[in-house]
């Protein structure tokens, strides 16, 4: 293992507060340039939904469909931000040697057939009883009303051909009329930060930012359009592209290999599909690896959490990876690449979250909590205290206003939430 090479990698994914004061300062500024319809690194997507009033009611099928698995489900909205769940389907959209609905050969009719098919799960078959549903798509869609979203452009390297350029719940309900079940209507439409936030407030009040850090990296808020003509409504800010940071060579190499090169150049530093590819590139460079060598986001979990003296996880990993027995002391430097590659991005988020409650906050920042759902948020060690350590950085003693708080399963309460403020 080159030592040399570690400690320079080491350098430069350590990222500096003033280059975190400077990211939060441009998050903000790209959210108003984006308000005024000026040039910006943000897609600003507007999403034709509120807050909801935590009364909605009714039975609605809720589908989650954005990362590698698909939820289909039937909840029930009890009102007082209450709701359960009646029956639930999670199918991954890609079974590798079995089937693949996302990768470049898919198709947009195969992947909507699979879909519709699970709908018809969930409802037993049953092609008489009217249901209402709402779609929860994880990826840029510009709409112009809650129904019509169309897909700009996939990311999280999903590659299913037909899709682009086209109303998702168009393609939805020609597959569910294909399969004769013309009583399921898709009315609402949502990104996923979107649905997070809709089923936070749908629970509690005084919610305005909520964010997915998972295999893909967002962040949505709520914003007021106050001084102008704009209707309230909340915006998906596609966070992931935002371009304004400080990259280093294997963000670089990264980004040159992904299927959308100079797109979603923050997600590529942040979330969990790529960290991991980060950590492979420097990893072959360590070890001169020749062949293919891959490490996972959940390799990246398991060598921060080994915790023993002789690091056996850590240099098992090596071993089976790269076949190579490392020392200790390698080891050793093996996690702390782990760990400023984890850390880097956890302070990269919290620094864009600081922008976006500048935005809504600009005098001062009260009692608020930002929510969001994800494994990476939820499981990977380091990140939770590095994002509260930035916020400090930042925002100084008003960062004690701030929470980060676990929504779990938004995705699937706020689909059924929108599709009850939509009925
Ligand atoms: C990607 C998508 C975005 C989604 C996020 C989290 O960044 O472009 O729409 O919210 O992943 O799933």
């Amino acid at each position: 293992m080159d030592d040399k090479k570690l400690k320079k990698m080491l350098c430069e994914f350590n990222i500096t507060i003033d280059d975190l004061k400077q990211t939060a300062a441009c998050v903000r500024y790209d959210i108003e340039q984006g308000l005024k319809n000026k040039p910006t690194s943000l897609k600003m997507l507007k999403s034709y939904i509120g807050l909801p009033s935590g009364a909605e009611t009714g039975e609605y099928l809720a589908l989650d469909f954005g990362g590698t698995n698909l939820r289909v489900v039937l909840v029930r909205l009890d009102g007082n931000g209450k709701y359960s769940i009646i029956k639930k389907i999670v199918k991954p959209l890609k079974v590798p040697g079995v089937y693949d609905f996302i990768g470049a050969q898919a198709k947009a009719e195969d992947l909507f057939d699979f879909i519709a098919g699970i709908i018809a799960e969930v409802i037993d078959g049953d092609k008489k009883k009217k249901y209402f549903l709402g779609h929860t798509f994880s990826f840029p869609s510009s709409q112009t009303n809650i129904y019509n979203a169309r897909l700009i452009t996939w990311t999280k390297e999903f590659a299913t051909s037909g899709v682009e350029g086209h109303v998702v719940n168009d393609l939805l309900k020609e597959a569910l009329i294909r399969q004769g079940f013309g009583n399921v209507e898709p009315i609402a439409v949502i990104n996923d930060t979107v649905a997070v936030l809709l089923a936070a407030a749908y629970k509690s009040s005084d919610t305005y930012i909520s964010s997915i850090y998972a295999t893909g990296h967002n962040t949505c808020y709520f914003e007021t359009y106050q001084g102008s003509d704009g209707k309230p409504m909340i915006i998906n800010l596609e966070i992931g592209g935002f371009n304004k940071l400080v990259v280093n060579e294997y963000d670089n190499r990264l980004n040159a290999d992904s299927e959308l090169p100079d797109q979603q150049r923050m997600e590529k530093m942040v979330s969990g599909r790529y960290i991991g590819e980060l950590f492979t590139y420097c990893m072959q460079d360590l070890f001169a690896a020749v062949g293919k060598i891959h490490f996972s986001s959940i390799d990246l979990s398991a060598i921060l959490n080994d915790e023993e003296t002789e690091l056996p996880v850590i240099r098992k990993l090596i071993i089976e990876r790269i076949g190579v027995e490392i020392t200790r002391q390698e080891a050793e430097n093996i996690k702390k690449l782990a760990a400023v590659i984890v850390s880097r991005s956890a302070h990269i988020v919290a620094a864009s979250f600081c922008g976006v409650l500048w935005h809504i906050f600009p005098e001062n920042i009260p009692a608020h909590n930002i929510v969001i759902d994800g494994s990476v948020f939820e499981k990977m060690p380091l990140v939770t205290d590095n994002m509260y350590r930035t916020l400090n950085e930042i925002l100084g003693d008003e960062s004690a206003n701030v929470r980060l708080v676990l929504e779990n399963g938004g995705s699937v309460l706020g689909a059924a939430v929108a599709a009850a403020m939509n009925k």
